[in-house]
């Protein structure tokens, strides 16, 4: 186990997604809420964090949003300078941990979504905290709905029990050696994956869950931007 005092926590924000589902004029990450960019919340939340001694963002080559975003977070001394991101965002992730070099295989690296703007900093001192066992850590809540797996002709085939089931957010922190090696095996093998904590477990580390909030949303669809306005206001206004 490592002292969490001396541990040092590195912190990298892949930001190089074009966004899809959103349907909007500039990636979702651009976005306003509040007058200021979901990306520009996300940053300063990360940066914000006492434990944190530095924050990478990985931004799409090119990107005629970032310049801005940029010059409106210049008194972040934390914030350290951008790298280019991939075609996946294991590839950004990747991009980002090479950025941070030179990195001790004992350092915390915490991954966090470039769309997540809601997340309090209780949130990331539990998930560092648990990092400090096994191979890292992840934030995460348990499902409350009941699962239904459905047809493509939307008709419901079974009831799925979700009793052991959790949703995965980030915050997701692990060592970097650990990290580094299962990227590099993911990249290898071409393993598909859409966190980080599932290309750690396929290389066999042991992760664990730092419970969350839902109120950490992952800005994916228009509707969630109202949502995450009024968790903005009612968490941090005032
Ligand atoms: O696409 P998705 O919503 O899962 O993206 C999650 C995060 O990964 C976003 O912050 C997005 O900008 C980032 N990403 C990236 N590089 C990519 C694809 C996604 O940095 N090639």
């Amino acid at each position: 186990m490592t002292n969490a005092a001396d541990v040092r926590v590195w912190a990298v924000v892949p930001a190089a997604g074009i966004g899809e589902r959103m349907a909007s004029d500039c990636p979702k990450q651009y976005l306003e809420l509040g007058g200021r960019s979901i990306l520009e919340h996300a940053l300063r939340r990360v940066a914000g964090h006492p434990r944190v001694r530095g924050v990478l963002p990985v931004i799409r080559e090119g990107d005629p949003f970032w310049p801005g975003v940029r010059r409106r977070l210049g008194d972040l001394a934390r914030l350290l300078p951008e790298v280019p991101g991939g075609a996946s965002r294991q590839d950004s992730v990747g991009q980002g941990l090479a950025g941070l070099e030179p990195l001790a295989p004992e350092d915390l690296v915490l991954i966090h979504d470039a769309v997540r703007p809601c997340l309090g900093e209780a949130e990331i001192d539990a998930v560092i905290d648990a990092a400090r066992d096994g191979h890292g850590s992840i934030l995460a809540v348990p499902v409350a709905d009941t699962l239904k797996r459905v047809t493509d002709g939307q008709q419901i085939e079974a009831t799925v029990d979700r009793s052991q089931l959790w949703r995965a957010q980030t915050p997701q922190v692990f060592p970097a050696g650990p990290l580094k090696a299962a990227l590099e095996m993911a990249r290898e093998r071409e393993w598909p994956a859409t966190d980080e904590a599932s290309i750690m477990e396929a290389a066999g580390y042991t992760v664990g869950i730092a419970p969350g909030r839902v109120d950490n949303l992952k800005i994916t669809r228009p509707e969630d931007l109202s949502i995450a306005r009024a968790v903005l206001e009612s968490r941090w206004s005032g």
